[in-house]
């Protein structure tokens, strides 16, 4: 099939093109290389073997974005292209909500009038709020505890009206945990370009000396250590799943959690990455972040019995891959 992905340029838009190209399919490109960098281009072409169409356009820009729906026959699109820093959301609900809703929107129109049959959304954990883990889809959807989380449940809804309205549209909405590590090739993986807000960017830059020491959020959570709990999924299994719920897709609309189903502390996380990587990751304890749940994992039978899949790599396999993508870059 030949696939659009928007925010293709991205930590997990760019490991999911891999795996689409890996699994035969053609794929197009576009971003705004607003959170994302250009080289990651040649880095997908290194390898995959493949220059694939690059188009720099917001996503949001119905009448740009236009010109790649009737320049390429498509038969589905990913949907990666959004802001995504929790904290960040909370200081500027308003460019969350225009960004992430109208590029849900613009992509969403576009589909219809051009008779592609196939969205796969980018959605979150976030969009449970504070349920006990695991964590199901067919759970309500709770209030979460910022913009960012907002724009995720409320691109849900607007894709679920959508399918409604449109019988030979199929949705799927792809609900992430926390995905970390990168590529085996060390090619491409998480680049922030700025201070990192979650876990393990944060635990890379401390390793490489580029920050000092590492916070950890509170240490007197109900969990076995006290720590965060959360489910670290490797992104190229993440990925995977894309590839998966795209190929699988039928009408209507489907939800699937993307996860391994564990869970595994902050402390957990940290001493397995300098066990496995052999280096030294300084950190304190500090009290804990607003927003932040003690627990949070993935039910993850429906993605297997549905998609036949299941994520495959391992936490040692998450922290070794994130270390070598720092060193090899
Ligand atoms: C993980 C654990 C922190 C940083 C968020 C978003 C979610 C998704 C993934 C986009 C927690 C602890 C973290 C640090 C720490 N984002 N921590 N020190 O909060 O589970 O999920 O990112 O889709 O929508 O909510 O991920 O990596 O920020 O935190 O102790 O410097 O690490 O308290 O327990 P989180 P995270």
């Amino acid at each position: 099939m030949n696939i659009l992905v928007t925010g293709g340029l991205g930590y997990i838009g760019s490991h999911t093109v891999v795996e689409l190209v890996r699994s035969g399919h053609s794929v197009v490109i576009v971003d705004n290389l607003i959170n994302s960098k250009i080289e990651v281009l040649a880095k997908i072409a290194d390898i995959t073997g493949t220059d694939l169409p690059f188009y720099q356009i917001d996503a949001t820009d119905e009448v740009e974005l236009e010109t790649v729906f009737s320049n390429h026959q498509l038969h589905g699109v990913i949907n990666f292209a959004g802001f995504k820093a929790v904290g960040e959301s909370v200081e500027k609900p308003l460019a969350y909500y225009q960004n992430n809703l109208l590029s849900t929107i613009v992509v969403s129109k576009l589909c219809i009038k051009y008779g592609i049959s196939k969205i796969v959304f980018s959605s979150s954990a976030t969009v449970y709020g504070d349920q006990p883990s695991p964590l199901k889809e067919d759970m309500p959807l709770k209030k979460t505890t910022n913009p960012y989380g907002e724009t995720k449940v409320m691109s849900e809804r607007i894709l679920q009206d959508v399918a409604a309205a449109n019988n030979n549209l199929a949705v799927i909405l792809l609900r992430y945990f926390n995905p970390i590590g990168a590529h085996q090739s060390g090619l491409i993986g998480e680049d922030p370009n700025d201070i990192p807000n979650n876990l393990m960017p944060y635990v890379t830059k401390v390793a490489s000396g580029e920050l000092k020491q590492l916070s950890v959020f509170g240490d007197d959570y109900d969990t076995p250590d006290g720590t965060g709990v959360r489910d670290y999924i490797h992104v190229v299994d993440l990925a995977k799943g894309h590839v998966k719920a795209l190929e699988q897709a039928s009408d209507g609309v489907a939800i699937y959690n993307l996860g391994t189903g564990c869970g595994t502390s902050v402390l957990e996380l940290v001493n397995t990455f300098i066990r496995i990587n052999a280096v030294d990751v300084p950190y304190k304890i500090i009290g804990r972040r607003a927003g932040d749940v003690a627990t949070c994992f993935a039910d993850v039978c429906k993605a297997e019995r549905e998609l036949g899949w299941k994520a495959e790599l391992t936490i040692e396999d998450m922290v070794r891959d994130a270390w070598q993508f720092v060193v090899n870059n």
